[in-house]
């Protein structure tokens, strides 16, 4: 047998992709002049390009720190993922829900009554246990890319995070743990939060896993504990839906007591956690179902019915109110659809398999988790409370589904439909705001070796001239003009995310010159100190493509306070915009953003259509003053 086939699935499949590159350093620094020169003053471009033209001239920083980022790359399979990984997620001192946990929202469910929900509940843990154990095999299929450079095999690192990571909380930075030795595991279990009490429901019983009518049964035992008023204990979880120090601080007081101690082994080892809500009283819409997913309404609520340190909460609501809350350090939102699609083909495609009661075992019902708390840990419980409903009131969510094309209009047009995408939300932008700021589209680099992802910088010159060209009210453009522009913002945008993709995009590679500067106990290099890297790091608009092939959405919020979330889902037919933004900031309204990206979307449309009307005429004339004239006299 070949040696590669002795090896693990997890290391055969990351050995055979390539590992991601570094990129010379001067095409990054002039990608990085080019990408901020026209969202700066110009005094201020100035003095950056001095900076930069000293950083990677000859002698300069850049020299030193690009050689040792080699060397970085030959000893590591990927030399930016740790770096990535603190800097995007467990550097980040803001609470999880909101500011970094995406979540996915389902279709609404119709549960005649609570069994009905309970039933749901047990086909989608089953479907867990079912995926689980074809990636503990390693038998899920090899995704291969699509669309832009279609057709190489990904990265499956990400899936083997899923169901074994769990996010620790720490007062300076969190930990994120993974346990990648399967066998050594105790018996499985899950977490069940119901009217905020937890439970620990086993899903082995004699070494056998429990069938979905165990479960249900199961579960309808923690629905009657929970139920039980005398035994019930403080909102815990919502602890966990606080700043990271916060919880950091609280987590320590509450490890002195080892009943607390002994709770929190239990969630930290769970496989999932699975949230059974109450009922929210709001109308199901799109909207208040991504809120509901994002936040769960605070803590009057279902806010503290979470435990957001853990990578997979499946939310089921008694009134129908469904989803997933994914913690993001682990991996990204398309292993989140894959996994969310499997799940919900599971649950709506095979029969049920609840069957009679006499095919069950007697079971040990499953256990409450219990706390110890004294007036100081019920302060910081209220606290926390009190956080998060100034973050539930806070968020300004807007879920827009526009109708009038989707992919197919796009590529008939023989564009990108991302491309497209993103230069009708710039245009939305300048709508807005009579200018562009720093953008942030998410690129898979999936196809290297523990590929996660690098940033497309949407807001490129080219953008610019387009939504210029658009916005101008003295009408000095043509449609020609305008047309010559958005292909040429749409060709700018489509080289940047094939870079991305293929490993050649900037903020990847300077974080990790700045990283490596800090290894070395170098000075922080000018480059980094400059206000032009700072504000181009600031994301007033942070994007992402998360498609579904299933009904389902994702979103998330966004990722500063005066900014925008905005996740789209391109179908053949429409998009599903998800757009986020904060109350408090005066100058964000999602719903004046997405009527300004709904104007522009038609806008573009038409255009398109002008063009191509304009073009066809033209061939139709030409054609016939070339072709001698016809008579049938
Ligand atoms: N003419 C006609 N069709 C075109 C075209 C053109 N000029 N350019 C592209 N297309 C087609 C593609 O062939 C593809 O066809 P398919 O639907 O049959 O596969 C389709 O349009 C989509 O391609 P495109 O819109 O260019 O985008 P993409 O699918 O390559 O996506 C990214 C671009 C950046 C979104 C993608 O590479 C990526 O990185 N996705 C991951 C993002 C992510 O991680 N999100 C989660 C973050 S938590």
């Amino acid at each position: 047998m070949p040696i590669l086939e002795k090896k693990p699935a997890r290391e055969r499949d990351s050995q055979v992709l390539p590992k991601v590159p570094v990129p010379p350093m001067n095409q990054t620094l002039d990608t990085y002049l080019k990408s901020v020169q026209h969202l700066v003053k110009e005094e201020q471009f100035k003095k950056t390009k001095a900076i930069v033209e000293k950083f990677g001239g000859p002698g300069g920083v850049g020299e030193v720190l690009q050689r040792k980022l080699l060397q970085r790359r030959d000893k590591t399979s990927n030399w930016v993922y740790d770096y990535w990984l603190e800097d995007m997620y467990l550097n980040n001192r803001l609470a999880l829900p909101v500011n970094s946990s995406p979540v996915m929202v389902f279709p609404k469910q119709t549960f005649r009554d609570h069994k009905d929900a309970l039933r749901f509940a047990a086909r989608l843990i089953r479907g867990v246990l079912d995926y689980k154990t074809l990636i503990d095999a390693r038998a899920l299929p090899v995704d291969f890319a699509r669309g832009q450079l279609a057709g190489t095999p990904l990265c499956m690192e990400q899936y083997y995070r899923l169901f074994n990571s769990y996010r620790y909380p720490g007062i300076k930075t969190d930990t994120l743990k993974v346990q990648m030795n399967t066998a050594s595991l105790a018996p499985e279990h899950i977490i069940v939060a119901c009217k905020n009490q937890f439970f620990v429901l086993d899903v082995v019983a004699n070494s056998k896993q429990l069938n979905e009518t165990e479960i249900f049964s199961q579960l309808e035992k923690i629905v009657k504990m929970a139920d039980n008023t005398e035994e019930r204990l403080p909102p815990f979880g919502i602890l966990t839906s606080d700043g990271r120090t916060e919880w950091a601080q609280a987590r320590d007081d509450l490890t002195k007591d080892q009943t607390n101690k002994d709770s929190l082994a239990l969630i930290e080892s769970c496989l999932c956690v699975v949230c059974l809500d109450e009922p929210s009283s709001l109308e199901p819409n799109d909207t208040n179902r991504a809120l509901m997913m994002l936040h769960g309404g605070g803590r009057e609520k279902n806010g503290a019915n979470r435990w957001y340190d853990k990578s997979m909460q499946f939310v089921v609501g008694m009134d129908g109110i469904c989803g997933v809350v994914c913690e993001h350090s682990p991996f990204e939102g398309i292993v989140l659809v894959q996994c969310s699609e499997y799940l919900m083909k599971h649950i709506t495609g095979s029969p049920s398999k609840v069957t009679k009661a006499s095919t069950i075992r007697e079971l040990p019902p499953p256990r409450r988790l219990l706390w110890k708390y004294n007036p100081h840990i019920q302060g910081l419980l209220t606290a926390s409370g009190d956080r998060l409903q100034r973050l539930v009131n806070n968020l300004d969510m807007d879920v827009f589904k526009f109708k009038a094309y989707g992919k197919e209009f796009i590529k008939k047009q023989k564009m990108s439909p991302d491309a497209f995408i993103q230069v009708a939300l710039q245009l939305a932008f300048y709508k807005c705001n009579g200018r562009l700021v720093f953008t942030y589209e998410s690129a898979s680099t999936r196809r290297f070796q523990e590929g996660r992802v690098d940033n497309i910088r949407s807001a490129t010159p080219e953008a610019l001239a387009f939504v210029t060209s658009m916005a101008d009210e003295r009408a000095t453009f043509t449609d020609l003009e305008k047309m010559k522009c958005l292909r040429e913002a749409i060709n700018a945008q489509t080289n940047y995310t094939v870079a991305a993709i293929t490993g050649m995009a900037i903020d990847n590679h300077l974080l990790g010159l700045l990283r490596i500067a800090k290894e070395l106990n170098m000075e922080k290099p000018e480059i980094f100190c400059d206000e032009t890297y700072l504000t181009s790091n600031h994301f007033i608009l942070s994007t992402s493509q998360v498609p579904t092939t299933v009904e389902m959405f994702c979103c998330y919020g966004p990722v500063v306070p005066n900014g925008y979330g905005a996740c789209y889902n391109p179908q053949s037919d429409h998009i599903i915009f998800c757009v986020s933004s904060f109350w408090e900031n005066t100058h964000t309204s999602s719903v004046v953003f997405v009527k300004a990206l709904n104007e522009g979307l038609l806008e573009i449309r038409d255009l398109c259509n002008r063009c191509s009307a304009a073009a066809t005429k033209l061939a139709d004339s030409s054609q016939e003053a070339g072709q001698p004239h016809k008579s049938g006299k």
